[in-house]
Order: C-alpha cells, then structure tokens, then sequence
C-alpha cells in the first residue's frame, strides 16, 4: 500500500516535472502557444487575479492563457449595483489587465436572469425593465467599446427543455427582450463579437432550443456571431457525441463555438444530473466531499483522460472553435469548491492548489506536443 502510494506521488511528480522542469522560469510550451494554430485558450480572471494581487497567479495566467473572461466583475449585479450607479473599478482593472498583457478579452455577461442587481428584481413593468437593459448595454458595452472582443450578450435564457427560460426578461418583455439585447449590444459596441451563451446546450433537447433562437435572430436580421458552451461537466465520458454534434449543428448556423467556461467536477451532484444553475443549493453532507484530503490517483488519471478525449473532439473540429476558455486558472481558485454545496474541495481545473500543472494539464499539452 505504501509503494502504491509512493509510485502514485512518483507519477505526479514526474508529470509536473516533465511539463514545469523548473516552475516560474519555464521556457517550454505552454497550452496557448501550444494551441495557437487552432484557438484561444482562456481562462476567467476573479476579482483578487485582476488586481494581481499574487506574482506566482500572475505569471501562471500570462504564461498558459492568452484570453480573459471576468469571473464576476462585469455582471450587473456588481456592476451596475444602483439604478443610476455604475461600479467601473473592477472592470476597468480587469480590462487594463487584458490590455497589458496583450489578452484577448471577453465580456460576460450583458443580460442574465442571476447576480442581478436587487432593484431589478423587484421592477414589475415592462417599460422599467426595457429601460434597465437599454441603459446598461449602451453603458457597459459602450465604454469599452474597442477593448473587449466578444461580449456574452446574452446568458442563459433556455430551460432545460430547450423551452424560453421563464425569467424576469420574457415574462416583463415576451421574447423580443433577445432580440433587443442583441440589437443595442451591436449599437454600442460594432466591433465586438456577439455569443449566446448557455451550459447543457450540448444536450440535444436543449441544443434544439439554442439553434431556434440563434435562427430568429438571424431571421430579424440581427447579428450574433457565435454562440458559448459552457462546459461546466463531470466525469462521465457519455456526452462526447453531444459535444461533437453540437459543434457541427452549431457551426452550420454560420457561427463560431467556443466554449466558454470549462471545467470537470470530479466530486459527486447531489441532484445526479450535472447543471449550472447557480440558484441550486443542496445541504452539507461529508458524503458529498469525499477528498478533502486528497484527490486519489485514480481519478487524477481518469480526470486527464476525460480532458484528453474532449480536446481530441475540440482539435478536430479547431477551424470551427474560436476560443476555449476554463472557468478558472487553478483547483483553489473554482467555483466548484463552492456550488451547488458549500464547501467542499473540489478539483476542476489544471493546475492544482499550489499552481502546479496535473496529469489533465500534462494530457492536454501532449496531445499538440508529442
Ligand atoms: C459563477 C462564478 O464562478 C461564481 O464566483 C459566482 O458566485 C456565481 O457565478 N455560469 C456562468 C458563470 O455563466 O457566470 C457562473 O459563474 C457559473 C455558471
């Protein structure tokens, strides 16, 4: 048991090596230029990484990523915080952080159902509502217009059915709200790129729905000009043929796909179906966190392998992928730790707590570099 468990420590160990030989002065490939003929390799910046607040954080972004998508920052709960407040601090920050370092930088997102700002919530007519969204567009997307690549406009508005999430926006304003937020998003920023963005839209029944609202966009004339999958997914391989199919079916639309905020959960979803519906919350419960101490060999292995089989997918299909960007740059740093159930310690990303490279990181550089 014990020389199990000294060859396991052996095999990370030598896989860091191998792909940091000496973290922090590494010359080797790193995953954006290793991709850099296919598309950009992203990652979503929190509030303390846009101050940089940590050198070592710094330099692991600047070094593997070459674009940035505010984890939280240009939401318009924090953004937008007071009917005639807008918070630019942050933003801002988080701009300047893509500008320097020659990133190309995402905005996410203009119009969602959650981390709205309280005051909307409570609106109960449609000509506040319209006047909200009309007003934060033109603000936000215009004060960094030429700065910001491509804007999430609109995030999340399908049930899992595929049916028009029943959110505040299509219940106040019908369906047209799509329409117009794409609309004054093109006015205020015309060089921008316009994405939907949704999880699950994989999924055939709700992937239906993302093709029928990206078509009666088109169909109104307006511009969209690719649509974000999430990729907030687990370890059970048996979506990969969605994942494929969906690139396809998408890119026919004329559009580009990226996926947008990638990450794998190695950790148990109490509901069994993988979501990320942000407004589910589930009880503690130690059952549900069971590596605290430690992620087992095992599934540090079949984490790398879930990886290495979706960017075979990704490669495959690279001249219709813009862009794949993972929900964060290392395991401390994911959402995961903390949704749907406080807490836990979870192991999403590539780079582990003390920011060095996993086998996941190691099986994805291979796949370009061997
Ligand atoms: C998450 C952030 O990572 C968390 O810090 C925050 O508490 C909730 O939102 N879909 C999205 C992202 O589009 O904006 C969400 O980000 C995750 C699900």
């Amino acid at each position: 048991m014990q020389l199990l468990k000294l060859a396991s420590v052996t095999a990370i160990t030598l896989y860091s090596l191998y792909a940091y030989p000496c973290f922090g002065q590494v010359s080797g490939p790193s995953l954006k230029t290793a991709f850099q003929q296919d598309f950009l390799i992203g990652t979503a910046l929190n509030g303390r990484q846009i101050s940089e607040r940590n050198e070592k954080e710094t330099q692991l972004i600047i070094r593997e990523y070459n674009a940035i998508t505010p984890e939280n920052v240009m939401k318009s709960g924090p953004i937008h915080p007071e009917p005639n407040l807008f918070n630019f601090e942050a933003s801002d920050r988080y701009v300047a952080f893509g500008v320097k370092h020659g990133m190309y930088i995402v905005g996410h997102t203009l119009i969602w159902h959650s981390q709205l700002p309280s005051y909307v919530q409570h609106i109960r007519n449609a000509d506040s509502l319209s006047h909200f969204m009309k007003g934060h567009i033109e603000t936000v997307a215009g004060r960094y217009a030429g700065k910001i690549k491509s804007w999430d406009v609109l995030n999340e508005a399908l049930e899992e059915d595929g049916s028009l999430r029943k959110s505040i926006f299509l219940q106040l304003l019908g369906e047209d709200y799509i329409a117009k937020a794409f609309e004054w998003a093109a006015q205020a920023d015309p060089g921008a790129e316009l994405y939907y963005n949704d999880y699950g839209i994989e999924r055939p029944e709700k992937r239906k729905g993302a093709i029928k609202l990206i078509k009666s966009l088109q169909a109104k004339g307006l511009r969209i000009d690719g649509v974000g999958i999430q990729g907030h997914w687990g370890l059970n391989g048996n979506n990969l043929y969605d994942i494929e199919n969906s690139i396809i079916e998408f890119s026919r639309l004329g559009i580009k796909v990226a996926f947008t905020e990638l990450d794998i959960s190695v950790l148990p979803h109490p509901s069994g179906v993988t979501t990320a519906d942000i407004s589910q919350n589930y009880a503690q419960d130690p059952k549900m966190n069971p590596y605290r101490e430690g992620l087992p060999q095992a599934i540090q292995m079949a984490q790398a392998k879930r990886y290495e089989d979706i960017f075979k997918i990704f490669i495959k299909h690279k001249e219709k992928i813009s862009r794949v960007t993972f929900w964060g740059a290392h395991d401390g740093q994911s959402w995961l730790n903390g949704w749907p159930i406080k807490n836990r310690t979870n192991y999403p990303l590539l780079h582990d707590r003390d920011l060095m490279p996993k086998p996941a990181y190691t099986s994805i550089l291979n796949l370009k570099t061997k």
